[in-house]
């Protein structure tokens, strides 16, 4: 576990979508593709419009780039909670990547529906063998959540499926349904890296790092980097 601490989300997303150009480099040439799962939140933001950007997007290679997501909520593609919307506004829309290497989670289904439908599509694009995604991005929550990994919930056992589908949080908004990625298939990436801000959430990654953040379901992430922006 390795932890980069910075003044700013600016300087914290630069340094992450530097690493995200080399960790594409390295993977396309060796297997010929590089599986990235994009966070959802708002913390990603400033990091997925640096890779829109020439000084980054030419260095990606987006004919052999996947994009997953790492949770869903259950909205439509158009709605202002959607991961995905996100994404396509400060990502996808700017780069030329091929649409069959967009792998959006299906947040319009039933959510058992779509989270069966996500699982095949990851089944698929790593025909039977086991899914291990090149990077995993996570965010993080002020309750130590991750992905859509609450507190206290079931989810956090789940150990056969790759992917589920959660009630609304209680906690969090937005409370709706979502869908999300287990630990299992988190845990199996190659590179899990945290990008996250502000005080509140320090509190929370310090408790993790010292080993005291149990209740946290990121502190049952295994071995990821942090990238800690002061605010
Ligand atoms: C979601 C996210 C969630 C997010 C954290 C942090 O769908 O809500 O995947 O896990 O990463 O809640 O959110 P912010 O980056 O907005 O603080």
């Amino acid at each position: 576990m390795n932890i980069f601490a910075f003044e700013n989300m600016e300087e914290a997303s630069q340094t992450l979508a530097r690493r995200i150009c080399v960790a594409a480099q390295r993977a396309i040439a060796e297997n010929n593709h590089f599986s990235l799962v994009l966070a959802g939140g708002s913390s990603p933001r400033r990091l997925y419009h640096l890779l829109s950007e020439p000084t980054y997007a030419d260095q990606l290679d987006w004919h052999h780039i996947h994009l997953f997501w790492g949770d869903e909520r259950c909205v439509a593609v158009d709605h202002p909670d959607s991961n995905f919307l996100m994404a396509k506004e400060t990502l996808l829309d700017k780069i030329a990547i091929p649409a069959a290497h967009i792998h959006p989670m299906p947040g319009e289904m039933r959510p058992e529906d779509g989270a069966r439908s996500y699982q095949q599509d990851i089944e698929l694009f790593f025909a039977g063998t086991a899914p291990v995604f090149d990077m995993i991005l996570l965010g993080l929550g002020s309750d130590g959540h991750t992905a859509s990994l609450f507190p206290g919930t079931t989810s956090l056992q789940e150990n056969e499926r790759l992917v589920i589908a959660v009630p609304a949080p209680l906690t969090m908004s937005p409370q709706v349904p979502r869908l999300t990625l287990t630990l299992p298939t988190i845990n199996r990436a190659k590179e899990i890296c945290f990008l996250a801000s502000g005080e509140k959430k320090h509190a929370v990654i310090r408790r993790i790092i010292e080993g005291q953040g149990q209740e946290y379901p990121a502190s049952l992430v295994v071995n990821p980097d942090w990238y800690l922006a002061a605010h």
